[in-house]
């Protein structure tokens, strides 16, 4: 289940006015962490397996929590929860992790305290613990700085507490789920999709490499919008309802990597979300040439689905930038092994967020491909991968980040030699079965 979704799902359905049900719940530690906020908050969650069912106590009906809230390693938890926490009438403090304790947090403090919130960083280094007073919420007309779907939520969330109106403009558009998934609700949130600007996409090949037809499927434009404004109109209260989340396509990205890169491989994903705000990493590997089918698409409540059938394939570099960046965020460290094994040089650029992540994702990135023998050069805002034909195994470390321990296992799977991945038992926080799922021992 996609972990985005599953949070956001949490959040809503406790807040919710009645029994919710979740089905194919993201059931990682992250997750779970939410689901302990909300518990501590009076909420009753029942789960079994991934079946979550929440019995929401309504817009104004959660508890003075009797401890801190603990976020452990989620930044969604802490970024999300705050809009909900800055309009209760209790006052909570949230912390987390010594890794979560890095994280920036001013992007939602200074939008939530123009909002009205009462919100103060314990060590006043903008970083958790947040201490939250008990405030009135005002709506604001904001456009983000940063391109971030944590913030939009944590202000979305906030807005339903707010005495008017709350808009808020993205340069492009990030994940919608919160949006989806309030409209699903009965919520009234509106999208202004702005402009729509066309990206092309040419792959960084040779002369040589395009006559011997090794480029990719579908080069050519791909469609964004720009300057997006959602705005969300706050009505009371709104009743529970069964929520269908679909396969995390950032979790499949591993599965992909695989599939793409270990020779004679046919691999069938089924139930995957192909959002078109998630499905980035499928055009950025199309125009590399990878071979990726799509099936059996289906949409239902907003959220599209599909099963993936990916083959071994040649793919040749390419440069990745602007609009498509936040759409793959989360698939980056993937993507940088998979355009490693790829002819000709990738360029990655406009992703400083990337060092904002559970690791500094350009960091721990660049320095595991170098230790597999790749050249690989990290720039500010991105990294330079010149492919190579084959990787070697190494010492890796996970940087204690879920996804490099994963997109590194996938390196390790196709190099030559052994590789070890140091603390690797970091994929728990969102891929709790991902040896299980490649029977690694
Ligand atoms: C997420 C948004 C992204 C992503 C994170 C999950 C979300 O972060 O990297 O893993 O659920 O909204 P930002 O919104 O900070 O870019």
């Amino acid at each position: 289940g996609d972990k985005s979704i599953t949070h956001r799902a949490i959040m809503l359905s406790s807040i919710a006015n009645g029994p919710s049900i979740i089905n194919n719940a993201h059931v990682g530690k992250d997750c779970l962490a939410t689901i302990q906020c909300l518990k501590a908050m009076g909420v009753k969650i029942e789960r079994y397996n991934d079946k979550v069912i929440i019995h929401g106590k309504g817009l104004y009906g959660l508890n003075s929590p009797f401890d801190l809230l603990d976020a452990e390693n989620s930044a969604t938890t802490v970024r999300i929860l705050s809009g909900i926490l800055s309009a209760q009438n209790f006052p909570s403090v949230i912390f987390g992790d010594t890794s979560l304790a890095k994280r920036p947090m001013k992007r939602i403090i200074d939008p939530l305290t123009s909002m009205g919130a009462k919100i103060n960083s314990t060590y006043n280094n903008d970083c958790i613990p947040l201490e939250i007073s008990p405030s009135r919420l005002r709506g604001i007309d904001y456009r983000t700085p940063i391109l971030s779907a944590q913030i939009k939520s944590a202000l979305l969330f906030a807005g339903l507490y707010a005495d008017g109106p709350t808009s808020y403009t993205e340069e492009y558009q990030t994940r919608n789920h919160t949006e989806l998934l309030m409209k699903n609700f009965g919520i009234d949130i509106s999208v202004e999709p702005g402009e729509r600007v066309a990206v092309g996409m040419v792959p960084n090949a040779s002369d040589s490499d395009m006559e011997n037809g090794l480029i990719g499927s579908t080069i050519g434009e791909h469609l964004f919008y720009k300057n997006v404004t959602t705005t969300l109109y706050p009505k009371g209260e709104f009743n529970g309802r069964n929520i269908q989340i679909p396969g995390d396509m950032s979790a499949a990205a591993f599965v992909i990597g695989a599939a793409l890169l270990i020779p004679n491989s046919a691999v069938k994903i089924l139930n995957v979300g192909v959002n078109e705000t998630r499905d980035g990493l499928l055009r950025v590997l199309q125009s590399m040439g990878a071979d990726i089918t799509m099936l059996n698409y289906r949409e239902h409540e907003g959220e599209s689905m599909a099963d993936l059938l990916v083959r071994t394939s040649e793919l040749c570099a390419t440069t990745i930038e602007g609009p498509f960046i936040p759409n793959i965020i989360d698939e980056i460290p993937m993507l940088a092994v998979i355009a490693s094994l790829a002819k000709g040089t990738t360029i990655i650029k406009d992703a400083k967020e990337l060092r904002y992540k559970e690791s500094d994702r350009i960091t721990s990135t660049v320095t595991n491909l170098r230790s597999m023998g790749v050249n690989a050069t990290e720039t500010e805002d991105g990294m330079i991968i010149e492919g190579t034909d084959h990787l070697e195994g190494a010492i890796v470390g996970s940087f204690m980040d879920h996804r490099i321990a994963m997109a590194f296992s996938i390196a390790g799977l196709v190099a030559k030699g052994e590789t070890r991945i140091l603390n690797s038992h970091c994929v728990d926080i969102s891929y709790p079965n991902f040896y299980d799922t490649f029977m690694f021992e």
